[in-house]
């Protein structure tokens, strides 16, 4: 099927800004995966500057040369795209290494240096994108050194932007020491911490469904909708990210990030103007009305749990503990599930429950809101508990749809009732060119348009919401750590944190 309905609102986009793009960590993963060919979607999509330039900053030894030569022979394995080469020139076409220790000032100078003479060279205009994409312990010294140095003041009409990769802070205290730090050195407005999901057109689009829409307004809230589920759960194993992983775990790693901007963007109360400060003083506000739990009250509101061995879409899989670099006797969750309840008029008595995890049956992120039940039993031979349940579902990958679950008469002589569904496809009415996720939020931040990237405020509520949890953890005996089998839908136990409610996750399909 394709085609829509109705009148299409699109606003032109322009190409950002001339600027320079210096990325810290250049060495890694994402730069090379992630970040390159995203600039190159944008290069095709006639959204990047022509005035550009790329700078890497990393401690290995290389040059401008090498560096170079290294991002052409990676781009084509990652680009998502065909490659056209005059937008690989545009991307590519001046493109510097500084080799330092971001931890040392002396890096900055040699970076300044840079900057200087390729904005000459180039006309960027002096307007500078850092990119922190370095390990989380590099952020605040990099950020101090960025304002000591002067390379981040805005003068002349140029602008400086910052990008702060995830993970923003282990706990509370940790994210608002490094809020503290890097507002001591830049303006809010500066400063743009990064979520990948808020890249991914399926969650921009909650805010559409919602806001768009007069149909779903009315019955948001706790009169109509009787629970929530977020699920996140993923396939892949922990792999080689042993060491992060077994410091972090499945709660740090996902819950005050991608699920809480997930559950922000369902949650939180029509916003006043589609604007970057009317929606993330929204979104900050739903997360910082998220009932805080006392320590008996998060153990009993929450299930953690690691995997063992199993196979995983029939794979064999190791037990979470036989991990490269994780520790035999290892107590981190690689699953976690919540139940919250959110403090306001909107969502008084309605449970949010959330899940996560690694290593499950298939990878699937899904909302599912459902609805009351029908009040009455007002057909004979179908009493309310056996009526189907009414669910609106967001899957937000890798199946991008929408779904509306609901009940119908079964054809025949009596009235007999079965569930049925219907499903709205993105793949059916929209053809995107597949992209890595990062294109518009480079972008917005080139443009200096933050309305994707949670403010300081929303990231401390986020981790204020999580912070009882990981408290009552550290405490709690080692028996409370349950596990699942590789491959299955999680542990009995997050069954059971539903059903004391009398219900039950959704099936990871
Ligand atoms: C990252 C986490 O932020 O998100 C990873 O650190 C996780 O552990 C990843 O696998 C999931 O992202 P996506 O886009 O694959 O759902």
């Amino acid at each position: 099927m394709t085609g829509g309905t109705g009148a299409k609102t699109a606003a032109a986009a322009r190409p950002a800004d001339p600027c320079t793009v210096v990325i810290f960590g250049a060495s890694g993963d994402l730069t090379h995966r992630l970040l390159v060919p995203a600039l190159y979607n944008l290069a095709v999509e006639g959204l990047l500057p022509k005035a550009f330039a790329l700078i890497g900053v990393a401690r290995s030894h290389s040059s401008s040369e090498a560096f170079a030569a290294d991002l052409h022979n990676s781009l084509p394995k990652f680009a998502t795209r065909d490659i056209d080469q005059s937008a690989v020139q545009q991307v590519l076409g001046c493109v510097a290494y500084v080799q330092g220790d971001p931890a040392d000032g002396a890096t900055y100078g040699k970076i300044g240096r840079e900057l200087a003479r390729i904005e000459r060279e180039r006309g960027t205009q002096g307007n500078r994108l850092f990119y922190l994409a370095t390990p989380p312990a590099g952020f605040a010294p990099i950020g101090c050194h960025l304002g000591e140095s002067g390379l981040a003041r805005q003068e002349n009409g140029a602008w400086r932007r910052v990008v702060v990769e995830k993970p923003f802070g282990t706990d509370l205290a940790s994210a608002r020491a490094l809020n503290r730090k890097l507002l001591g050195i830049l303006d809010e407005d500066q400063i743009f911490r990064i979520d990948h999901y808020l890249g991914k057109e399926t969650v921009q689009n909650i805010m559409v469904l919602r806001f768009a829409n007069g149909l779903f307004e009315p019955i948001w809230n706790r009169h109509h909708i009787e629970h929530i589920q977020i699920t996140v759960a993923e396939s892949l194993t922990v792999g080689r990210r042993g060491s992060f992983y077994d410091a972090t775990g499945a709660l740090r790693d996902m819950v005050p990030s991608h699920l809480f901007q997930i559950l922000s963007l369902i949650a939180m109360e029509p916003p006043s103007r589609f604007a970057a400060d009317a929606v993330r003083a929204g979104k900050a506000q739903v997360l910082d009305a998220i009932q805080l739990q006392s320590r008996d009250e998060a153990l009993a509101n929450s299930v953690r749990a690691q995997y063992d061995a199993g196979y995983v879409e029939n794979r064999a899989v190791a037990a979470y503990r036989e991990t490269p670099d994780v520790k035999p006797d290892s107590t981190t969750e690689t699953y976690v599930a919540l139940k919250l309840m959110i403090d306001n008029w909107r969502w008084a008595q309605v449970p949010f429950y959330l899940r996560t995890g690694k290593a499950l049956r298939a990878k699937q992120t899904e909302v599912a809101i459902k609805f009351k039940q029908a009040p009455i039993a007002m057909f004979r031979n179908t009493p309310v508990d056996r009526l189907a349940e009414n669910f609106l579902t967001i899957g937000i990958q890798p199946n991008e749809c929408i779904g509306l679950e609901f009940n119908a008469k079964i054809p025949g002589p009596s009235i007999t009732i079965g569930g049925v569904s219907m499903t709205f496809k993105y793949e059916d009415y929209f053809h995107a060119a597949p992209s890595t996720g990062y294109e518009t939020l480079i972008y917005d931040c080139m443009i200096g348009d933050a309305i994707l990237y949670p403010r300081a405020d929303g990231i401390e509520a986020g981790w204020r919401a999580v912070q009882p949890f990981l408290d009552a953890w550290r405490e709690a005996p080692a028996d409370t750590l349950a596990s699942y089998r590789a491959g299955s839908d999680g542990p009995k136990e997050a069954d059971e944190l539903l059903a004391r409610d009398g219900r039950r996750w959704r099936p990871i399909a």
